[in-house]
């Protein structure tokens, strides 16, 4: 069975270019975890590593949600609770630190749910409704007023 990869794919990208940097930072993100070795410090490293992630997990769920809410995305509510989901899995495996190979497996699990599977179908959902908006507003598709703080 060929796994698939967890890496950021030009597939993934909305056309939005302060969310797709901040997908494409939490795809490094992940990425540091499978790239961990087994030594004596990988504990204190995965640690490390899943702090950030939750961390920077959160900032980019709220800077989607006021996104949405700025263009008034008829399903924000929803959208937010597919997120607070998704904060609760990275944060189960943050208090369950285990060893690295099961770590890297669970962590397979859920960047595929949480990064690929949300940004292609939910993502891509308010990505469309932007756009739609934009195009029926002025004819052309500018690129979005936000500045999301990254
Ligand atoms: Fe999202």
């Amino acid at each position: 069975m060929t796994q698939q990869k967890i890496k950021w794919d030009d597939a993934y990208s909305l056309g939005i270019k302060n969310i797709d940097d901040q997908h494409k930072k939490l795809f490094d993100i992940v990425d540091k975890i499978f790239s961990l070795q087994e030594s004596k410090d990988v504990k204190g490293n995965i640690r490390t590593i899943l702090h950030e992630l939750f961390e920077y997990i959160k900032v980019h769920f709220k800077d989607e949600e006021e996104f949405m809410k700025s263009i008034n995305y008829p399903d924000l509510a929803y959208h937010i609770e597919l997120h607070e989901q998704l904060v609760k899995s990275v944060s189960a495996i943050l208090r369950d630190p285990s060893r690295l190979d099961i770590i890297q497996m669970k962590m397979r699990v859920i960047a595929k749910q949480a990064l690929i599977d949300h940004i292609l179908e939910e993502d891509m959902n308010y990505q469309r409704y932007y756009f739609s908006l934009k195009k029926s507003e002025t004819g052309t598709i500018d690129e979005p007023i936000i500045n999301l703080d990254i």
